[in-house]
């Protein structure tokens, strides 16, 4: 059982991170800390989760700088970077919406949690993910302290890697009348974004120390990858990641800035790896065309924000190689085709956000019309409003809205590979669901047929690490 969460006591300070028990344990059959609905208090705060936006601290880390997976991992940090470059690629996991936030739902969470960690126990050393990366909403309804121990440190207590996230609107969005030192993204800052690797009051009996990653918006630069995460705030809908030119005077401007200098450093640096955008909230979320039958799931896309980014990215040069979000709580793959710098890019953007939470329909009916899913292929060009770069398309490639899910992504000098792995069949890794292979020199998607076969019979030759080699973006 955790030991009651008291915030004023000093926490152990231990030499090394650490992630796991070392010694799997039996699954909790049910909340080590009861936790009642919140459907009456959701029914009663409901227009605030559309209009109360939070403030947040600047990242520890200057704009240009970036948080080293090798730090993740303290001592052990160059071994290894070292043993993921000796393997030509590294492999790492990604979900969203991960916390139970009833008794019901908590078998789900189980599940997802389950099948990742088993993911890292059975993967032969070459192929072992190096870390976690949550897509945001890890502790619901919103972000208590005495909830992450159950839906955060005992599913996750046999992940024997780095834990990275970036909070999501459950875990940042403020109740009224929430006493200050138990404001959601003060407890995510405490958990994801410490100083140094304590073992937190949440962590109960556990072992897992704090992640230590800079920031509420970092870059996480491991061989071959970087990841810019960035906290799209505390709204149901939309994201947003700044003020929007005053628009929410309570959000700094701090991730613009931090945006440009990531995306500068890449050009400057003639960065050859991946580049991959996180936010929580999507920019696409899917809803049928005007006409259409039924209507779009709980979510709606954040047009504005991924403008924001668009334009960014169009200023400094460079443009990810695939967008990576949660918040829906299914799967979806869109293929975005832009021109940029003269070319033309085809951008995956994913929604992860099975990872046990709940599933969510991705259509619903609506005033008498049938919910009528889209087939796969389906253009939606209609769901990219604001684009500031030349978007010349977009398809709805998969989908998912039946199962619990996580990514599994792999990249070598050559590609970046996303599987999209469903929770729930036996044996638990299966055969991916879905997947996408990207060309990291010219962003283009390799044909389903092609990345099939590379897929089946092994990783690609490659010596960078994306660091000393050049390349475009
Ligand atoms: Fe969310």
């Amino acid at each position: 059982m955790p030991r009651t969460p008291n915030f004023s006591m000093p926490q152990p300070l231990f030499d090394e991170p650490t992630f796991s028990e070392g010694r799997p344990t039996p699954d909790p059959t049910r909340f080590a800390v009861p936790h009642p609905s919140d459907a009456r208090l959701y029914a009663r705060i409901q227009e605030l989760l559309y209009e109360d936006v939070v403030g947040f601290p600047r990242s520890r880390y200057g704009a240009p700088d970036v948080y080293e997976l090798s730090t993740a991992f303290g001592p052990h940090g160059p071994g290894v970077a070292e043993a993921i470059r000796s393997a030509r690629r590294i492999v790492f996991h990604m979900v969203g919406d991960i916390g139970a936030s009833t008794a019901a739902r908590y078998p789900g969470e189980i599940r997802v949690s389950d099948a990742i960690t088993h993911d890292c126990h059975i993967s032969p050393v070459t192929d072992r993910p190096s870390f976690l990366y949550l897509l945001g909403d890890v502790v619901y309804d919103f972000g208590e302290p005495q909830y992450y121990y159950d839906q955060f440190y005992d599913p996750y207590r046999n992940y024997p890697r780095p834990i990275f996230a970036i909070p999501g609107n459950h875990d940042s969005f403020i109740v009224p009348g929430t006493p200050p030192e138990l404001d959601p993204l003060t407890t995510f800052q405490r958990n994801f974004c410490s100083p140094e690797p304590v073992v937190t009051a949440e962590a109960g009996p556990l072992h897992r120390t704090a992640m230590t990653q800079p920031g509420v918006y970092f870059t996480l630069d491991a061989p071959f990858v970087r990841i810019i995460g960035l906290f799209s705030n505390a709204l149901e809908d939309p994201g947003v990641i700044s003020s929007e030119s005053g628009t929410w005077s309570a959000i700094p401007d701090y991730q613009l800035g931090f945006l440009a200098a990531q995306l500068a450093r890449i050009r400057r640096e003639e960065y050859a790896g991946a580049v991959l955008l996180a936010t929580h909230h999507p920019p696409f979320n899917y809803a049928p065309p005007a006409g259409g039958s039924g209507a779009g799931g709980f979510h709606g896309g954040s047009p504005a924000m991924l403008r924001e980014i668009d334009e960014i990215c169009q200023r400094e040069g460079v443009y990810p190689h695939a967008f990576l979000s949660g918040h829906a709580h299914n799967y979806q793959r869109y293929t975005r085709s832009v021109r940029f710098a003269g070319k033309s890019y085809q951008v995956p953007f994913l929604i992860c956000g099975d990872g046990g939470h709940s599933i969510d329909a991705l259509v619903q009916a609506k005033l008498g019309t049938p919910a009528q899913e889209p087939a796969n292929g389906a253009n939606v060009s209609y769901l990219d409003t604001k684009p500031a770069v030349d978007a010349t398309g977009l398809i709805l490639d998969r989908h998912d809205d039946r199962d619990y899910g996580y990514l599994r992504v792999s990249v070598d000098a050559r590609q970046l590979s996303i599987r999209f792995l469903q929770v729930g069949s036996s044996p638990p890794l299966s055969e991916p669901a879905d997947s996408v292979t990207v060309n990291l020199a010219d962003h283009t998607i390799v044909p389903p047929a092609a990345s099939a076969g590379r897929r089946r019979f092994g990783r690609a030759k490659g010596g960078s690490d994306g660091r000393r080699s050049r390349g475009e973006h």
